[in-house]
């Protein structure tokens, strides 16, 4: 790599979490009702981390970024005023009419779309923010690699272009010029190791293949040295060689830049290499975090270990011969979150639910230092 981009100073201790994100919940409108996609989500990122999030397909782990990113009711709502739906359409206008008063569902007396909760950041709750100072913030303190590269690049602009783009929009003291913003442009391309980002920045996505799109995603997403980035399942649908570029591409920007990671990705072995500390998602819950050691290799809830075993890595077989253990997947599929279940929600799928676990929601606790678990049984629960 040649260039070197110059990083932000950074400030306060190791420890201290550039984010927080507290008791958060989200819900969808649809068709058939509230969709709860978050619920009640708690965890923090320190500085210079990388927290994973881990889990199944529909567990919530997007919405929590466009939670973040302060875009879920933007979404929310474009797809129930696309449906034309009445009843939907109130209850977005209940939900203009709790913000402007600061109200929650709660205090409404009625269950509302949208995000709720805390979402601190550099000491001040995103979810306060009107929109102008949410715009400085995201895109630039925070950015957001989506899932899927097709819709998020615009194909006839070219990669220079839009590697730009971030820069000149959070530029509000018309402070940049050309030349520092192609340096910047020419740093970041090179980091994630586009070669001869010199030439190539003035081709279009169309040239490019899905790993390097990919790699320009990701420069677009640290062009403007972000605090935090979000980066969603960034190594789908691509084969092992661009795979290992990518994450290369991830560790290289985290080192150079000193940058706090959400990573999201429900491939094990992605999750191993990265990240710190993992929360594991199902049903729209967290349902364990802490170390990633300890959650992916002595993983202390049904869940999780269910999860790990329906996609077993080569150790994960060896450990479950070595304890004489039998090696099942999950049975049955992920509840329908417009009507999740009572009780805790895997409880449908969990070979150790109880009436307990049917009627009552476990409570989300510590129960090692650090360490978090959402299970009733968890201390009864065999070695693994
Ligand atoms: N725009 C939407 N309107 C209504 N429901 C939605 C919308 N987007 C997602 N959902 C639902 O919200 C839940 C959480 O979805 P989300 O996309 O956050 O899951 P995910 O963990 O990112 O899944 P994946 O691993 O498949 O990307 C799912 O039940 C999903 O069907
Ligand atoms: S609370 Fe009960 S149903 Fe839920 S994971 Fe724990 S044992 Fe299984
Ligand atoms: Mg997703």
């Amino acid at each position: 790599m040649s260039a070197r981009v110059h990083r932000r100073a950074m400030t306060g201790g190791s420890d201290e979490p550039v984010l927080r994100v507290e008791n958060l919940r989200a819900y969808y409108t649809s068709k058939r009702g509230l969709v709860h996609a978050v619920e009640d989500v708690s965890f923090d990122v320190k500085r210079g981390e990388c927290v994973g999030l881990f889990g199944e397909s529909g567990a919530g782990k997007t919405s929590i970024a466009l939670a973040i990113m302060g875009i879920f009711d933007r979404v929310s709502r474009y797809y129930a005023s696309a449906s034309g739906n009445e009843e939907n359409k109130r209850l977005w206008e209940l939900r203009d009419e709790a913000k402007k008063k600061g109200l929650t569902s709660r205090d409404m007396g009625v269950e509302l779309p949208g995000v709720e909760g805390h979402i601190w950041f550099e000491g001040k709750d995103l979810l306060a923010l009107d929109e102008e100072e949410y715009r400085k913030i995201r895109g630039d303190r925070i950015t957001y690699v989506p899932q899927g590269t097709k819709l998020s690049m615009n194909p006839y602009m070219t990669i220079g272009f839009q590697t730009a783009e971030p820069l000149w929009a959070h530029d509000e003291d018309n402070q940049l010029t050309e030349r520092i913003v192609l340096r910047r442009v020419l740093e970041v391309l090179d980091l994630v190791e586009l070669g001869d980002a010199d030439l190539r920045r003035f081709q279009k996505p169309g040239q490019f293949s899905v790993g390097e799109d990919q790699r320009v995603l990701i420069a677009m997403a640290l062009v403007t040295l972000p605090t935090l980035m979000i980066a969603d399942e960034p190594t789908t649908a691509v084969d092992v060689g661009v795979r290992r570029r990518i994450l290369d591409a991830i560790e290289m920007a985290r080192e150079e830049l000193g940058l706090s990671m959400i990573l999201i990705s429900n491939d094990q072995g992605v999750i191993a290499e990265t990240s710190d500390r993992v929360a594991v998602m199902s049903a729209g819950r967290i349902m364990e975090y802490g170390p990633a050691e300890r959650v992916l290799k002595r993983p202390g809830h049904p869940f999780t270990r269910a999860f790990i075993m329906s996609n077993p890595t080569m150790e994960v077989i060896r450990k479950i011969r070595e304890k004489g253990l039998v090696l099942r997947g999950i049975p049955g599929s992920p509840p329908d979150m417009t009507d999740p279940p009572n009780g805790c929600p895997f409880h449908p799928r969990c070979e150790f639910a109880t009436e307990l676990c049917k009627a009552e929601i476990p409570e989300y606790r510590e129960v090692e230092r650090g360490y978090w678990v959402f299970c009733h049984r968890y201390e009864e629960l065999p070695e693994w």
